[in-house]
Parts: C-alpha cells; structure tokens; sequence
C-alpha cells in the first residue's frame, strides 16, 4: 500500500477527507443545476436514471478515482504517470490527468459566476430587499447588470484562490469543518416549510413519478452528466483529495457515504423546491434561474424570513466554495510540482485564466446573450462540454485504468479489499464492464440523435 505521504500534505483524519469530498461534491451542482435540470427534462424519469447512473456508474469510478490517487499521491497527471510507471502502462494515460486539469479550469469559470449570484442574493436578502422584489426581479436585474455580475464572479475567484493559497491542512479543512452540517439542516428547514405549501403533492409527483415519454437520449446523457458533475468525477478533484488521504481508510465505504449524502442533498434541495414551484404557479422548465426564483418565495412568508434566508444564502455560498476549491487544487498542485513554484504562484496563474474565462460566461446573459454557438451561449457551452462530454470520458478513462491496466492484485491492496471476494468482483466487472459500456451507450444514443 502506499504509505508515503503527499508533497502537498495530508488530512488530518478520515473524517476530514470525508467532509472535504463531501464539500466537493456537494456545491451548486445540488441545489442549483439538479432542480432546474430535473424541471427542464420532466421530472421523476430523469430524477431515476440519475439515481441510477450515481450507483451504476458513479459509486464505481469514485472508488476508482480515490485509488488512483492514494497511490500516486499527486496532482491528476503527477498520479497518473507514477501508477502508469508502476503497473508498466503505457505514458499515455497521463492525458487523462490534463483532461481532468482542463474540466476543472472550465468548470469552475462558469461555475463561478453561478456562486456569484448567491453572493448577491445574501445581500438583497441581509437588506431586505428582496423581499419587497417581484417573483424573479431580482434575477432579472442581475442579469441585466455585466458590472454586479463581474464584481460578484471576481470576488469569488479571490475567495477561492485564498483557500487555495493555503493549503490543504491549513486552508481546505477549516472551511468545511463548520459549514456542511449546518447547510443540510437549513435545507430540512426549508423542505419542511414547503411540506405545508398547498403545491407540496404536486411537487412531490413531479419528482418521483416516471413518465418516460418525456425522457429522450439527451436527457439520459444530461441525467449521467449530472452524476458525473454532482458527484465532482472524472477530473480528478476526488482523485487528488485522495492523495492527501492517509492509507489506513477503507475508500469503499468513504465512496458510498460520500455518495449517499450528496445524493441526498439534491434530493432534498428537489423536495424543498418544486412544492414552491406549484404553490405559486411558476413552471418547472423555468431554467438556471429555478432556486433564485422559488426560494425567495418561501423565504418572504416564512416568520425571521429575512434571517433565514441570509443564512441559506450564505451557506450556499460556503457550499459552492468548498467545490470550488476543488476544481482549482488539481492544477495547482500540478505547476507546484511540475516547475517548483509556490502554492501562491501555482494558484494565482490558473485562478487569473479562470477568471478570464468566467467573464464572457457572465455576459451570456446580457451582451453576449446573442452570441451563440451551436445555439448554445458560452456559459451553456461550457456547461454543456464539460458535464457532458469532458467528465464521461474522464471517468471512463479511469475506469478502464483501473479495470484493466491495472493488476488486480494493486487494486486489491489499494482497496484493503479480498481479490476473491464476491463484492470484489461485482465492483471490478461494474468497472471493467458496465460502467464503460454505459457512458458509451448513453453518448452514442445522445450523438446520433443529434446527427438524424
Ligand atoms: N460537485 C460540485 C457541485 O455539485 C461541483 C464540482 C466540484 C465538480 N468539483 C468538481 C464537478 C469536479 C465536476 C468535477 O456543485
């Protein structure tokens, strides 16, 4: 097993890891994009087959991930190429890491501007101004407006480079030790709240009733996209908190907590959400804009109102910093061990490139809103390739690493796992096998209906 420790450091214990993964996964991909997705593409189908893909697929590749970085104990390529070189697999696998890399400097350019919006909402919401605004005022005047965007985006980018700036101990377990337990509870409150609005069985039948007439291939393909992205697969975020995870843990069962609680938190930001959408008439198609329109509804009848939402707002901030911090580390970690720079250098240059990117993401909805390619704005774009395209592929990449370049016997001791168990042997042929053929399947189907 690897004992050695990372150049970059070390969780302080598993429970820490778990909390930093779990701060990974859980972000905006929650409770912003897995409502409005769920209401863009029908509800209780897409609803399923994401369940699905997060235990088929998901649950696989994140032990995978985790393995790849224990073992390599470095940045996504750093890792690859040291396992490569001990299973004697071929150099090429470290393409896998720069994939990983560039998903994660994408991602988090769009995904910062989204975080923004949450910063703002803490504001209208502390001043009590948006309690007076019409259902979705607030939103709209913020997408008119390219400066509060920007202002927003850039401060985030800060917010995160700090962390970054920090380092693993010092840096990413202070901010998500406080923060994660306290967010679940608020959004308990909020479901509770919405238990008792008159829409609350209609929302419930929106989400958890399949009607499958409404689920075409791209609503599969966005459905697996979305495990991929709320799970935080595939870019090796997850892949290189596990090579600061120390080699005692068993990654089986960190996986399925992991993945049991953001799974979870979706769903429960989906309960929280769709009884609001019924109660006040709005429509669940309504697109990015579903949480910022619904919640404000509950938060403006709810007694400390005003209260409540400030600190929902806030902790959803927190939430989407902690994942954010993840799609940085990657590359950090990389220009420090690649050309030997400082933590501040190697997070300032990509952080600066992110930045920069995240500024037309955040003029899609204003300037640039009739700027599309392939009818899509460039904040959809990037949302689109990454989700869809970038993180699949890297998870199936590390599935058929692990799965088949590989020897059985790594892995098994990796994992603290008997190779002749029977548990084994379903995980390694779920990886091998399904998992692989599924994201393939699902693609193909999604490409072809593209092309006729
Ligand atoms: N999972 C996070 C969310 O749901 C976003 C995220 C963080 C992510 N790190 C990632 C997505 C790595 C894909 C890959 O908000």
């Amino acid at each position: 097993m690897s004992n050695q420790r990372s150049q970059h450091g070390q969780w302080s214990s598993r429970f820490v890891f778990i909390l930093a993964a779990t701060g990974s996964a859980v972000g905006l991909g929650n409770i912003w994009k897995f409502p409005y997705m769920a209401g863009e593409n029908g509800g209780g189908a897409f609803v399923l087959v994401y369940l699905l893909c997060i235990a088929v697929i998901g649950v696989p590749i994140m032990m995978g991930e985790i393995l790849l970085g224990r073992r390599g104990r470095g940045s996504p390529v750093t890792s690859m190429q040291r396992v490569s070189v001990s299973e004697s697999a071929p150099k090429g696998w470290v393409l896998l890491g720069f994939n990983g890399m560039l998903a994660g400097v994408l991602i988090l350019s769009f995904y910062s501007v989204v975080a923004g919006w949450a910063m703002e909402f803490v504001y209208a919401t502390a001043s009590g101004q948006l309690a007076d605004a019409k259902d979705g005022a607030w939103l709209d005047g913020l997408f008119q407006s390219p400066g509060r965007l920007l202002f927003w985006h850039s401060l985030f980018m800060v917010l995160t480079t700090v962390v970054i700036v920090f380092g693993v101990e010092k840096g990413l377990e202070r901010a998500v030790k406080f923060q994660m337990p306290l967010l679940a509870l608020m959004l308990l409150v909020l479901m509770g709240y919405s238990a008792t609005t008159p829409g609350f069985a209609q929302g419930m039948h929106f989400l958890f009733d399949f009607d499958f007439s409404k689920l075409g291939p791209e609503a599969i393909l966005a459905a697996m996209g979305q495990a991929f992205f709320s799970l935080s697969l595939g870019m090796g975020a997850i892949m290189v908190y596990g090579a600061y995870l120390d080699s005692e843990a068993s990654i089986a069962k960190t996986s399925f907590a992991i993945a049991a609680f953001d799974t979870t938190v979706a769903l429960v930001a989906g309960m929280a959400i769709f009884p609001l959408v019924y109660s006040h008439g709005l429509e669940p198609g309504a697109g990015p804009g579903l949480v910022f329109v619904t919640l404000p509804l509950a938060f403006a009848q709810m007694p400390a109102g005003i209260f409540l939402g400030t600190l929902f707002f806030s902790l959803l901030t927190l939430a989407a910093w902690t994942s954010a911090i993840s799609l940085l580390e990657p590359v950090s970690a990389w220009f420090v061990e690649r050309f030997g720079w400082t933590r501040r250098m190697a997070a300032l240059v990509p952080a600066l490139l992110i930045w920069a990117l995240g500024v037309p993401c955040a003029l899609s909805f204003n300037m640039l809103a009739d700027s599309t390619i392939v009818g899509k704005t460039f904040f959809d774009l990037l949302d689109y390739a990454t989700a869809n395209v970038m993180l699949p592929l890297g998870g199936v990449l590390i599935a058929l690493f692990v799965g088949w370049q590989m020897r059985s016997h790594s892995v098994a001791e990796e994992l603290a796992w008997d190779s002749q168990s029977a548990s084994f042997k379903i995980w390694l042929w779920l990886l091998r096998v399904v998992a692989p053929v599924a994201v393939m399947l699902i693609f193909l189907n999604a490409i072809g209906v593209l092309s006729f």
